[in-house]
């Protein structure tokens, strides 16, 4: 039994996703290349992003990680966010760059644009892997973006479904059979 079984169609293969990945991050070296950022990502999804982010950009960066939850075991989002790890450290008068793995409504982010404007960050640009605009209810300002994609529940390189299937090396799409009934919302 592989996860790759419940895989109904790769939508972004591994070459794909590297090759956009390594253009965000010289994107982002020659626009903070002297800046020392501080990148904040939001657990658990994006770890695999930052993971390879981090090693494309050819300049000094330092990285805090916040885990915040929008929903519990089920997909859909609720626009309460709960914070269940904060910030390590100071972000006062840094510039921060918030590295998400998909942005669907846009809440989840929403909140936590106001949250770290109130620690009073230098600025705060904001880097997602994927975009899913057909759900969005909150308008968010994406600085740097690596894929439009389809309002479709995708799951890997990082995008769990149910904790599950993060490790795969593609984003694909959930075979309906695996979630029978509900449909994903995201
Ligand atoms: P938002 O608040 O609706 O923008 O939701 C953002 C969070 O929902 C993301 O950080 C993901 O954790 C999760 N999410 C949204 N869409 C998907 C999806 O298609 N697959 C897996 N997780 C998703």
């Amino acid at each position: 039994m592989s996860p790759h079984d419940d895989v109904e169609e790769i939508l972004l293969d591994t070459e794909t996703i590297a090759s956009r990945v390594a253009e965000l991050g010289a994107q982002l070296t020659a626009d903070f290349g002297d800046r020392d950022p501080v990148l904040v990502s939001v657990l658990k999804g994006s770890l695999v992003f930052l993971a390879d982010l981090i090693r494309a950009m050819e300049m000094p960066v330092s990285i805090d990680l916040m885990e915040v939850s929008s929903y519990g075991s089920g997909t859909e989002t609720s626009g309460q966010v709960r914070i269940l790890k904060d910030l390590s450290g100071p972000i006062e008068g840094r510039h921060v760059i918030v590295v998400e793995d998909i942005i669907d409504t846009g809440l989840t982010l929403n909140y936590l644009l106001k949250y770290l404007a109130d620690k009073a960050p230098a600025s705060v640009r904001i880097v997602c892997l994927l975009d899913k605009p057909a759900r969005r209810l909150a308008e968010i300002p994406i600085d740097y973006r690596g894929f439009t994609i389809p309002d479709r529940f995708v799951i890997g390189y990082g995008l769990d479904y149910d904790e599950r299937y993060r490790n795969l090396p593609y984003i694909g799409v959930l075979k309906p059979a695996v979630y029978a009934g509900a449909p994903p919302e995201g």
